[in-house]
């Protein structure tokens, strides 16, 4: 079983993404569960303020100590969590690998930062892991998180049948994946290759090795030398 909090100060980016298809029935299984939580729940005063200008000047909210360190713990009453995970710019990239491994944990709040991101002492302090998921800035962490919870929901064993298992993805052997193709044979004058129609297993199995390596080579040559 995955856990997944997620501590977010836009809550409704989130209200789609886990509703439908593989996560939906990820949920419907009991092999994962998602807990959308909104910031301001835990904000100060009359207006439930959650963000302030950032000492030493500069454009840019920052997003307050008190409410994040009382959300935070609080939500550590009910659940011992394996990670806090700050999704920023400025974290370790994504990749397969750390999905890998994350899906394997069993409790993992996900913390969304906002507007110039969150008061660093939290950083210091309760946030055990920070991760980027890629190499661009995003409005917000929310949808860096929906992106995170993704790709470990799929992976939870048990979660994809056999057909569409995850150990076949791209990225799995450091390999991008093969071409794919299904009906009809000839659109177009455009022809499914012809090893693909033969019926012969090895010969169908080597051809989508070959292709993964040529697509990996062309592509992704630095997945091939790390
Ligand atoms: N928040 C803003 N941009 C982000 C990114 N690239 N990855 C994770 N969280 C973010």
């Amino acid at each position: 079983m995955l856990r997944c909090d997620i501590l977010a100060v836009i809550p409704e980016l989130l209200e789609g993404p886990f509703q439908h298809s593989i996560l939906k029935r990820a949920q419907q299984k009991g092999l994962m569960e998602v807990h959308v939580h909104d910031l301001r729940d835990w904000g100060q005063g009359k207006h439930r303020q959650i963000d302030d200008y950032q000492y030493g000047g500069g454009a840019g909210m920052v997003l307050m100590v008190e409410p994040l360190w009382r959300a935070i713990t609080d939500l550590q009453q009910k659940t011992t969590y394996d990670e806090i995970i700050y999704l920023t710019p400025d974290g370790k990239t994504l990749n397969q690998s750390m999905a890998n491994a994350l899906s394997l944990r069993g409790n993992l709040l996900l913390v969304c930062g906002h507007y110039k991101g969150i008061d660093e002492r939290i950083r210091e302090h309760l946030i055990t892991m920070e991760i980027s998921i890629g190499d661009y800035v995003l409005s917000g962490g929310e949808l860096a998180a929906a992106v995170l919870v993704d790709a470990l929901g799929r992976l939870i064993p048990g979660v994809l049948n056999n057909e569409t298992s995850a150990l076949e993805d791209s990225f799995q052997d450091d390999l991008l994946s093969h071409p794919v193709y299904t009906r009809p044979e000839e659109f177009n004058g455009w022809e499914v290759p012809a090893v693909l129609m033969s019926g012969h297993e090895r010969k169908i199995r080597e051809w989508r090795e070959d292709q993964a390596l040529a697509r990996t080579q062309a592509r992704r040559p630095d997945l091939l030398s790390s």
